[in-house]
């Protein structure tokens, strides 16, 4: 495994707040690392860091074991950049926004006029290239925004929250965008608040809030680090009903009635539902309605804060 990028005890204030406590990671070539938290836990100032816009206080930054302070103009020519913010010329067309971005990166001639295509393929707007960017939807514009960042094939792609307010399908073809641009040999930098998009994309996830890293791993490791499940089962009636007989079940950690509600804590893998079921029928209690907890990214995000990622935005 090759390490591209290793950030060693970053930390960083605007004015005197500080917002990003001493963070370490590294990105490894070919993933597609996602960074996953809710408003203000300093994903866009991490990676405005990592991009030389933004100063830090301390830590140090390497680009294949390379410090990068000093040699950030050599870096900065493998690194494809989509900001949070559209950074576009609505009066120039899909084509010559590229072409204005690709300059920048030194692209002249031929590989000029082959990278505006892969980009332009590559985002589903090859037959809008001669139109206007003020003509384009929302969609539109994110795809736009993100073939400027690749037409020069960067080593590494770093994307600032891409699908914010986007109509489903743009957000489908991002997505698949991304998959392609890792099977080309990219590696992948992205910033979401949508648990959602990485299930769907990550191949190992960071979780940030309030500017720290507070767990990182793969999503089924982190997914699998809970070890108890809750069970939720809605009776019709809940008189007379003894909560003994269900502690004695073998794998329960915890019984909570509310109301007609029965909330049951168990140990994963030792669920023991149809125990559970034929106590409540020993008792003859009517079940109307059984919901075991999901294992998702949602459900570990509000296990490590208390707080749910869909409540912050
Ligand atoms: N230029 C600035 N001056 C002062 N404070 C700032 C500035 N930019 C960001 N902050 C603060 O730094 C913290 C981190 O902000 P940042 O934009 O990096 O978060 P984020 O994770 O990208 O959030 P979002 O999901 O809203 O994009 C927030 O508390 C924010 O208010
Ligand atoms: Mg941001």
């Amino acid at each position: 495994m090759t390490t591209l990028i290793e950030v060693k005890h970053l930390s960083k204030s605007y004015q005197k707040k500080q917002v990003i406590h001493d963070i370490s990671f590294s990105i490894n070539e070919g993933e597609i690392l996602c960074l996953l938290g809710p408003n203000g836990a300093a994903k866009s100032t991490t990676i405005n860091i990592l991009c030389g816009l933004l100063n830090y206080d301390q830590g140090e930054i390497f680009y294949r074991n390379e410090k990068i302070e000093r040699n950030l103009l050599y870096y900065k020519k493998y690194l494809g950049i989509v900001p949070q913010e559209l950074a576009l010329y609505e009066d120039l067309t899909a084509e010559k926004n590229i072409q204005f971005f690709a300059s920048l990166y030194g692209l002249k001639g031929e590989k000029l006029k082959a990278g505006i295509d892969f980009a332009l393929r590559s985002v589903g707007l090859l037959e809008h290239r001669k139109e206007k960017v003020e003509t384009f939807s929302g969609g539109m514009k994110r795809r736009l925004n993100i073939a400027c960042a690749i037409a020069h094939e960067p080593e590494l792609l770093i994307m600032d929250e891409p699908t914010v307010g986007i109509d489903p399908q743009s957000r489908n073809h991002i997505l698949a965008t991304i998959r392609k641009m890792r099977k080309k040999g990219m590696t992948i930098l992205y910033t979401t608040h949508y648990m959602e998009e990485v299930e769907e994309i990550s191949t190992r996830i960071i979780i940030m809030d309030h500017g720290k890293i507070i767990a990182e791993g793969t999503k089924e490791w982190l997914k699998d680090r809970k070890n108890e499940k809750e069970i939720v089962i809605q009776l019709a009636d809940n008189s007379a009903l003894s909560l003994k007989e269900i502690y004695q079940i073998e794998g329960i950690m915890n019984v909570q009635l509310e109301e007609n509600e029965l909330k049951i804590t168990v140990i994963k893998g030792v669920e023991n539902l149809d125990s559970i079921i034929a106590k409540l029928i020993q008792q003859n209690k009517k079940i109307q309605n059984i919901v075991i907890e999901a294992d998702n990214l949602e459900t570990v995000f509000l296990d490590l804060t208390g707080r749910s990622l869909r409540d912050v935005r």
